[in-house]
């Protein structure tokens, strides 16, 4: 079926993985509309797919009234040579230090959406894919039965703990207006909780495995947070966060205006990751050390994606050990 997609926040993780996925079906005729304002990306993510003329890429923010209406000027424009039209919302300012920068967050990451919302709607698209966070779990990002579930009460940290919450306030805030415009009968979607994304093209040394790869790059040391001494996460390579996207996007009956997990059970400790990408890097040695500490920060971040498999086909095929290859083969080669 051909569709017309639109993508926000496309050179990012995500967003450009969703363009390799798209584009990758030679014979499909789908068509995207993608923008960024390379806030925490860059061109280089879709270099390569840029001569196809099946994609449009425009620089674009999403907090600019007019540069948001002439991507609508454009959906109008071409939709009816498509079956269905698909907006897909990864615009966000995603990394750990942002999360404190109350106004900025709020502004891409709930007006930000909710106007592309409402954008979508007037267009008349189909469906419409919001990315939210498993950050929203909170104090409560795991449980002894196997992970935490998307109908689970969470417990959130607020402003007498920390700021960094503000992130997480701000995505839950969008799941709601996600399911509110599904209720209402205005257009298909639901809300996705990814965990802790990684990609081997990230450029931007915040997250924990572009930061403690350069790190090691740089002279064989890193010096990790104070919680990293006990916390464990599970990574997600973006080939199965865009996976996730493009199976609940093809998935009419899971679009209920619900919130899906998608993660991995691969649990590792933050220092058994440093460990073994100095291992895979060669480094027989390494120095880690220890500064600072981050206040609400969850020891633990299991998510059940029962929800997913069982409504989708969905299950994520990268394991940690070949992405790590690929991301410290792909650092190292800069
Ligand atoms: N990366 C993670 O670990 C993670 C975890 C949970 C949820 N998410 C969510 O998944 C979605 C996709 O994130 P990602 O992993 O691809 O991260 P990412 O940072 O790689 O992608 C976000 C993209 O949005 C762009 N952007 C930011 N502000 C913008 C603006 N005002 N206008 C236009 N573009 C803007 C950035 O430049 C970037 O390319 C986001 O909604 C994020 O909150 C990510």
């Amino acid at each position: 079926m051909n569709k017309l997609y639109v993508i926000s926040g496309v050179t990012g993780m995500t967003g450009n993985e969703l363009v390799h996925q798209i584009l990758e079906k030679k014979a499909d005729e789908s068509h995207i509309i993608g923008f960024d304002n390379f806030y925490a990306s860059s061109l280089e993510t879709i270099e390569n797919c840029l001569s196809d003329k099946r994609l449009e890429f425009y620089e674009y923010d999403i907090n600019n009234a007019e540069q948001m209406s002439r991507i609508e000027d454009r959906v109008n424009e071409i939709k009816e040579g498509f079956e269905e039209t698909v907006y897909i919302n990864c615009a966000a300012v995603v990394h750990t230090e942002h999360f404190y920068h109350v106004h900025e967050t709020f502004e891409t990451n709930v007006l930000g959406m909710k106007s592309f919302l409402e954008q979508a709607i007037r267009a008349g698209a189909k469906k419409y894919i919001n990315c939210s966070t498993s950050e929203v779990y909170s104090m409560n990002s795991w449980n002894e039965n196997g992970g935490v579930k998307e109908s689970d009460y969470i417990t959130l940290a607020d402003a007498e703990h920390s700021q960094r919450t503000s992130y997480a306030v701000g995505k839950l805030l969008t799941e709601f207006f996600m399911k509110d415009a599904v209720e209402s009968g205005q257009i298909l979607g639901c809300s996705i909780r990814f965990a802790n994304v990684y990609s081997k093209n990230e450029r931007y040394p915040k997250h924990i495995i572009p930061f403690i790869i350069n790190s090691f790059r740089e002279d064989g040391r890193v010096v990790l947070l104070e919680n990293s001494r006990k916390n464990k996460r599970t990574f997600l390579h973006n080939y199965d966060s865009c996976s996730a996207v493009l199976a609940l996007a093809g998935t009419e009956s899971a679009l209920d205006g619900s919130i899906y997990n998608v993660a991995t059970d691969e649990e590792i400790s933050i220092i058994d990751l440093a460990k073994l990408c100095a291992e895979k890097m060669g480094i027989r040695e390494p120095v880690i050390t220890f500064s600072g500490y981050r206040e609400s920060d969850p020891e633990r971040r299991l998510l059940s994606t029962e929800k997913i498999r069982e409504r989708t086909n969905w299950k994520p095929v990268m394991d940690l050990d070949r992405g790590l290859d690929e991301c410290i083969e792909s650092y190292l080669a800069d």
